[in-house]
């Protein structure tokens, strides 16, 4: 059982179901419709414990988890929310131990992520080229996990270069990540994974462009992220043209 300590981020959760989120200080008060609590009450105390506010509303205080946290939490870039995280995690294969490249660190919230799924012996490395939101994610990073030794923040701009390969896992959260294509068929090492969050359909379609002829001759296995939905579109485009053509088929049928 861990107790809470000044500086952690707490959920008070009222028996409506409502969160309230503070962050513990010596001396701090959560003020609630003129109600009172004292963060001293909590500071010290097993998580999970009920307390009372100045007029007897209960709240039970909880440290978020990580998908509560990085809705929650102060942005420099988007985030990307729990349910995508989770898939990431699932299509870029990321694994205990493993070397993960990632671009760029926005927020920090797929950082967060994949420290968790790696592990002490694995680590993170993350390109970014905004120096305000490494920062910022660096704090975040640091509120929700402790001091980290395993990631490393690089001010790098990761569309001219990758300087930490061989990497296990590249995994792309910025604009145009087909311009990292070229440096990925040398930074991966062979079977690692490439995968790419696109966040709209015409990015989609200039990464699919670029990808096709460089994918590697041999060795440097390109791990194509979920390809499921275009290949289900692609198989009703032709079902679409394959009714057409029996369509005008039957009615071309009593022409003749
Ligand atoms: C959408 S945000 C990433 C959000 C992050 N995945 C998260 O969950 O919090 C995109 C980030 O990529 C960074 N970026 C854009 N181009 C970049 C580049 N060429 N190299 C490194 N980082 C880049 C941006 O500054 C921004 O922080």
């Amino acid at each position: 059982m861990t107790t809470l300590r000044p500086g952690d981020r707490v959920h008070l959760v009222s028996r409506k179901g409502r969160r309230y989120s503070i962050v513990l200080q010596k001396g701090g008060v959560f003020q609630f419709s003129g109600e009172r609590l004292l963060h001293d009450d909590l500071i010290g105390q097993p998580e999970g414990l009920s307390v009372q506010t100045s007029r007897g509303t209960h709240f039970i205080a909880l440290r978020p988890t990580l998908a509560e946290y990085v809705v929650k939490m102060p942005r420099g870039a988007q985030v990307i929310y729990p349910k995508d995280l989770g898939l990431i995690l699932m299509w870029a294969d990321i694994y205990p131990g493993a070397k993960v490249l990632e671009a760029g660190i926005g927020s920090g919230a797929l950082t967060m992520a994949l420290l968790r799924s790696v592990g002490e012996k694995g680590c993170v490395i993350s390109y970014e080229i905004r120096e305000d939101f490494a920062k910022r994610a660096q704090e975040n990073i640091n509120q929700f996990l402790g001091p980290t030794t395993n990631l490393i923040v690089r001010m790098n701009n990761i569309y001219e270069g990758i300087e930490d390969g061989p990497v296990d896992r590249l995994v792309l959260d910025l604009p145009e990540p087909w311009q990292v294509v070229p440096h990925a068929v040398t930074a991966l090492r062979p079977g690692g994974v490439f995968h790419r969050n696109l966040r709209d359909a015409a990015s989609n379609l200039e990464y699919r462009r670029t990808v096709r002829p460089s994918r590697p001759p041999d060795g440097g296995t390109f791990g194509l992220p979920h390809r499921g939905k275009a290949n289900r579109a692609r198989r009703n485009n032709l079902i679409r043209v394959f009714l057409i053509s029996v369509r005008t088929f039957l009615i071309l049928i009593p022409m003749n």
